[in-house]
């Protein structure tokens, strides 16, 4: 079983990191396939917190390949600052890391033409990173690459050319476009950025074939989640990138046949970050209570997380558009102390009951969650490492999850540390 997986099933922040973490044990590389800097990992071990953006969330584990792969569009300076950070800690100390160079480059002015349009435009509640003007040139095929950041000549025709074009909406949004010192920076910053990263840079997806074709067992790591797929998703509210797992085998350059198994990340509950329609969301009251119990702010914004009952029907249609093999259930232990869990199996829409998220946005915004309740439980849950150790209630909820969702559960998570968990199948086999 070589090439894994591993998708956020609902809208981000479903606790991938550890996941990917704990299944690397068994990788020999592990790739991030897309998005950049807009996703935070927060890893923890014995206690020490590290938080990834861009490095695949493998990287405690010395010796695995940490690669960036092709569909991601990497800030080289918050590239730079996290490896410096992951060496202080002794991390990446052998040639783990390597960067695409067919990734592209987020430049200063996509996040300045990002800002001015959640203000003044329409507001996503993006990270504002500088993701989407980042794939619009990519799309637009006036993208910079980060092979171009080793040929200054280059860089700077296509900063000049981008910006030529950029600079006039800059100003319409009331924004000051980047002058001759400004552009005369960024060229000089993009090349010595370039230097730095010259010795990571190599063609990742050649290296991925060979490591494949070796019988080495390769993680595929997914940022954000499926239902924040720019395809899929709940669009407009959606990131510019592919989140799913058809994006795992386009963005890290590999062919689709060479995937072995999916496997979906999924929090017991629902949270969000940004803008956009969510189902079974709380009222503050009861949402503020949840967001304390299970440190519910974004790892990129410190943005307080809007949090929701666990939603069924976006479950299945991230199921479905991932083919989700299995699920791992992340965060189960923040609902201890709640006096009833709920999970919302359908959704009521004029008189019909739907079972999977409707394509509309405004319906979308309309549907009624329908909700099943469950008795809650008190106990704390970190110590049990199998089902059995679970509370009855806690099992029973578990349990609900799985048949109503109808995709069998690899693993739960019941803390932050890699201890903290119950495995029920292993990822590679
Ligand atoms: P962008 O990816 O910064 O363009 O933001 C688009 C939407 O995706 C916003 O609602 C963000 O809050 C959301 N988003 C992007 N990355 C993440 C993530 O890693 N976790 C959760 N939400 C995210």
């Amino acid at each position: 079983m070589p090439v894994v997986v591993v998708v956020g099933a609902q809208w981000g922040d479903e606790g991938k990191g550890k996941v990917v973490d704990l299944f690397t044990e068994s990788a020999d590389a592990v790739v991030r396939f897309g998005g950049g800097a807009n996703a935070g990992h927060t890893l923890v071990i014995d206690g020490a917190q590290l938080v990834t953006h861009l490095i695949p969330s493998g990287v405690l584990h010395p010796g695995t390949r940490c690669i960036l792969g092709d569909g991601m569009v990497i800030d080289p300076r918050t590239l730079l600052d996290e490896i410096a950070s992951c060496k202080q800690r002794g991390l990446l100390a052998g040639d783990e890391l390597m960067v695409s160079e067919r990734a592209h480059v987020i430049l200063p002015y996509h996040r300045t033409l990002e800002g001015l349009r959640e203000e003044r435009q329409f507001a996503i509640g993006t990270t504002r990173r500088g993701i989407g003007p980042a794939y619009e040139a990519k799309a637009g095929r006036r993208g910079v690459r980060m092979r171009d950041l080793l040929r200054p000549e280059r860089l700077r025709t296509l900063i000049e050319q981008n910006l030529d074009e950029l600079g006039p909406v800059i100003a319409h949004y009331g924004g000051q476009p980047p002058d001759r010192a400004a552009r005369d920076q960024m060229v000089e910053d993009g090349t010595r950025a370039g230097e730095a990263l010259a010795p990571f840079m190599t063609d990742t997806g050649r290296y991925l074939h060979q490591a494949i074709t070796a019988g080495q067992n390769v993680l595929l790591e997914g940022a954000q989640g499926a239902l924040l797929d720019i395809d899929h998703g709940t669009y407009p509210f959606v990131t510019s990138s592919s989140t799913v797992a058809g994006g795992a085998a386009q963005g890290s350059g590999i062919g689709p046949t060479r995937i072995d198994r999916v496997i979906g990340i999924s929090k017991a509950y629902v949270t969000r970050v940004g803008g956009g329609p969510f189902p079974t969301e709380l009222g503050e009251v009861e949402a503020a209570a949840l967001r304390k119990a299970g440190s519910e702010f974004g790892a990129t914004t410190g943005r307080p997380r809007r949090c929701g009952w666990l939603d069924v029907p976006a479950l299945r249609l991230a199921g479905r558009i991932n083919g989700l093999d299995g699920l791992a259930l992340t965060k189960l232990d923040v609902l201890s102390g709640q006096q009833q869990v709920a999970m919302c199996t359908h959704y009521r829409l004029d008189g019909e009951l739907l079972d999977e998220l409707p394509t509309d946005p405004v319906d979308i915004q309309r549907v009624e969650p329908v909700l099943e309740h469950f008795p809650g439980w008190t106990e704390e849950l970190r110590a049990a490492r199998s089902l059995d150790d679970l509370p009855q209630a806690a099992r029973t909820y578990v349990r609900a999850i799985e048949a109503a969702v109808g995709i069998p559960l690899f693993l739960i998570s019941i803390g932050p540390e890699r201890r903290h968990t119950i495995e029920l199948r292993t990822a590679f086999d």
